[in-house]
C-alpha cells in the first residue's frame, strides 16, 4: 500500500513538474504586450549585456525609467561554460541567451541598440555609439543622451604589450574565440597528419600551449586533454604519441587565488593527465611558430627558451577597454585608478553623480568574476527601484503639503497631516538601503579528467575540496546558475550527447 502511494505521488509530481515546465516554456514563447518606454521618465542607459548589466536588467522595474541598452553583443553569454565550447563538449548556442527574448519579457519595453559605445562624454551626458557589425545602414554612428548611465562593458584581454600575441594567439573570452580555438585544434591535428610531414613539424603542430595559469587557462587545458583522451586519440590514432598540452605560468604556481591544497591537487592531477606545467616561466615574445619564454635555471641564471607550438591560447587576465580608459581620463578623481573605474560603496563612479559601473570594468576591491558582477548588477537594480520609489513618494509629499497649506478646515488639515506622516515613514523605510556588500559563495574550477576543485565559503569558514564528487557539484552548480530553463535543457542535452556519441572532430 505504501509503495502504491509512493508510486502515485511520484507520478503526480512528475506530471506536475512537466506541466509547470511546459507552462514556463509556453509563457516564454508568448510574451505579453509591453507599454512603450516613457520618454518623460529619466533615461537610463545601460552599456553591455554581460553578467553585470543583465543582472541589473533582470531585477530592474523598467516602468520607472526610459531604459536603453547598448552592446555589440545581442546575447548574454554564460562564460563559466565557455571553455567546454572549445572542444565541443557543449555547443556555444546552449550557453547564449538572446537579449531580445529577455528584454521582451520586461514590464515596460526597453530599447536595444547593437553597437559599441565609443565615447562617454560625462559632462554633456551623452554616449557616442557605433554600429561595428558587418551590415551597416545609412545611420551607423550616433549619440545617445542619458540622465543615468551604467557602465558594464567588461574588460578586454591583457597582452602586456608582448609582441605577437594578438597576431598569433587565441584568446578565450567570447563565443568567436571558442569557435576559433575549436577549429584550430582540428586544423593542427589534420595538418600534422598531412603526407610527408616531418617529425619536428608534427611535434610542433601537436604542441598545444596555454599561457596563463589562472582559472581560464587551467579549465581550458583540462578540457583539451579530455578531448584528446576521449575522442582525438580514438579517431586519429596517428597523433597519439605527439599530442601534448603545456600550461605556462609566470608565478610559482597555477590557480593563485585558490587554497594551497587545491593548487597542489590541481598540479598533481595535471601530472597524472600528462599536462605539463611550466611555472616561473614568463612569455616575452610570440612568433608564428614558437613562443620565447624566460625562466630561471638551476644555477639562478635567467634563460630564454623557444617553445614551438601549433595552437597558442592566451589567458593572462584582463585589461581596460578603450571607452573606459577614455572616460577615466576625463575625470580628475580617476587619475590614480589603474585597473578600472574607481567606484564608491554605492557603485557610483568616483568624480561623477549619475554614472555607475559594474563588473570587470569597475574597481571595488573584489576579483573580476561573474559572481561579483552579478551581485553588483542586482544591487544597482534594487537601488534604482528604490530611487524611483523615493521620487514618487517625494512628489506625493510635496503635493500633500500644498493641499495641507490650502486646507479649508482643521479636519482636512489633520487628515493630510496623517497622510504626510505615513508617507514620511514609508520614505524613511525605502531610503534605508545600505551600501553594496559582496557575499562570496566560493570558487569552482574544472581541471579535466572529470575532476574539479572548489573553495566554498561555509558557515564556519572555508571548505576546500577537489575530485570527482566536486565535479558533480561543479556541474550541478553551473547548471543551476544557467540563465534560463532553455539553456539548462540544452546544456544537459549536450552533456548527454558527448557521453553517448563523443565529441565531434569535424573542422568547422
Ligand atoms: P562581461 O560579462 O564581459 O560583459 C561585457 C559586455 O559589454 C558584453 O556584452 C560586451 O559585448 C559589452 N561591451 C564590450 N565593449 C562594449 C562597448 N564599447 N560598448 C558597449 N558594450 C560593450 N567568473 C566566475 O565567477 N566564475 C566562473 O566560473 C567564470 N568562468 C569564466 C570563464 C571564462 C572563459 C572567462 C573568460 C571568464 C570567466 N569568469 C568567471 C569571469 C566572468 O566571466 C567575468 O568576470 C564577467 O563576465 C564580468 O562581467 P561583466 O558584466 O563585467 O562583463
Ligand atoms: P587571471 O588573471 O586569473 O590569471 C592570469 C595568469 O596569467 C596569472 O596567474 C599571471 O601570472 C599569468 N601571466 C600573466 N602574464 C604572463 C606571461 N607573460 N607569461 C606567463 N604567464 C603570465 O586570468 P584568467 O584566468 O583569465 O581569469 C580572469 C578572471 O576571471 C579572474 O578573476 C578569474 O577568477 C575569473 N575566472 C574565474 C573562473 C572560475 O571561477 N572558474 C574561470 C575563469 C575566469
Amino acid at each position: 500500500r505504501f509503495l502504491k502511494w509512493t508510486w502515485r505521488l511520484t507520478w503526480v509530481s512528475a506530471v506536475g513538474g512537466l506541466g509547470y515546465m511546459a507552462y514556463g516554456i509556453y509563457q516564454n514563447r508568448t510574451p505579453a504586450d509591453q507599454p512603450d518606454p516613457d520618454p518623460s521618465k529619466k533615461t537610463l542607459v545601460v552599456l553591455g549585456t554581460g553578467w553585470g548589466s543583465v543582472s541589473l536588467l533582470k531585477k530592474l522595474d523598467t516602468e520607472n525609467y526610459n531604459v536603453i541598452v547598448i552592446s555589440p553583443r545581442n546575447y548574454f553569454l554564460f562564460t563559466p561554460l565557455l571553455p567546454s565550447c572549445t572542444t565541443g563538449t557543449i555547443e556555444h548556442r546552449s550557453i547564449m541567451e538572446p537579449i531580445r527574448n529577455f528584454l521582451r519579457h520586461k514590464k515596460a519595453a526597453v530599447k536595444y541598440y547593437e553597437a559599441d559605445a565609443t565615447k562617454i562624454d560625462y559632462e554633456k551626458k551623452v554616449v557616442y555609439i557605433n554600429d561595428e557589425s558587418e551590415i551597416k545602414g545609412a545611420s551607423s554612428a550616433t549619440e545617445v543622451p542619458f540622465d543615468m548611465l551604467v557602465v558594464g562593458v567588461g574588460a578586454e584581454n591583457a597582452t602586456f604589450g608582448i609582441p605577437g600575441v594578438r597576431e598569433h594567439g587565441c584568446f578565450l573570452k567570447e563565443v568567436a574565440d571558442a569557435q576559433r580555438i575549436r577549429k584550430r585544434i582540428m586544423d593542427c591535428c589534420e595538418t600534422a597528419t598531412f603526407k610527408d610531414q616531418s617529425p619536428e613539424e608534427i611535434k610542433r603542430l601537436l604542441h598545444m600551449v596555454v599561457v596563463g595559469g589562472g582559472p581560464t587557462g587551467v579549465e581550458f587545458a583540462g578540457e583539451l586533454q579530455d578531448f584528446f583522451e576521449n575522442d582525438l586519440r580514438k579517431w586519429i590514432p596517428e597523433i597519439s604519441d605527439n599530442f601534448h598540452v603545456t600550461l605556462v605560468e609566470a608565478l610559482p604556481n597555477v590557480l593563485p587565488s585558490f587554497s594551497k591544497n587545491l593548487i597542489d591537487y590541481t598540479e598533481q592531477t595535471f601530472k597524472e593527465e600528462t599536462i605539463s606545467i611550466r611555472t616561473k616561466t614568463m612569455v616575452k615574445n610570440v612568433t608564428e611558430q614558437y613562443i620565447e619564454a624566460e625562466f630561471v635555471d638551476a644555477s639562478g641564471q635567467k634563460q630564454l627558451e623557444k617553445i614551438p607550438y601549433g595552437l597558442l591560447v592566451w589567458a593572462t587576465g584582463n585589461a581596460l577597454r578603450p571607452v573606459v580608459k577614455d572616460l577615466m581620463s576625463q575625470i580628475p578623481a580617476q587619475k590614480d585608478s589603474r585597473r578600472g573605474l574607481a567606484v564608491n560603496e554605492y557603485l557610483v563612479v568616483k568624480g561623477t553623480e549619475n554614472i555607475w559601473a559594474v563588473g570587470d570594468c569597475a574597481v571595488a576591491n573584489y576579483a573580476p568574476t561573474a559572481q561579483v558582477a552579478a551581485q553588483e548588477g542586482a544591487f544597482l537594480a534594487r537601488l534604482f527601484n528604490q530611487m524611483a520609489k523615493t521620487e514618487e513618494i517625494e512628489v506625493k509629499l510635496a503635493s500633500l503639503s500644498e493641499d495641507q497649506a490650502k486646507a479649508p478646515s482643521k479636519d482636512v488639515r489633520d487628515e493630510a497631516f496623517a497622510q504626510i506622516k505615513d508617507l514620511q515613514k514609508r520614505l524613511r523605510r525605502v531610503q534605508k538601503m545600505g551600501p553594496f556588500e559582496y557575499s562570496h559563495q566560493g570558487s569552482l574550477a574544472y581541471i579535466g579528467g572529470e575532476k574539479a576543485v572548489a573553495d566554498i565559503s561555509w558557515l564556519t569558514g572555508n571548505l576546500a575540496t577537489g575530485g570527482q564528487l566536486t565535479y558533480f557539484f561543479w556541474k550541478s552548480a553551473y547548471l543551476s546558475m544557467c540563465f534560463s530553463t532553455r539553456n539548462r535543457i540544452l546544456v544537459i542535452m549536450d552533456w548527454c550527447k558527448t557521453q553517448v556519441f563523443g565529441r565531434d572532430v569535424s573542422r568547422e
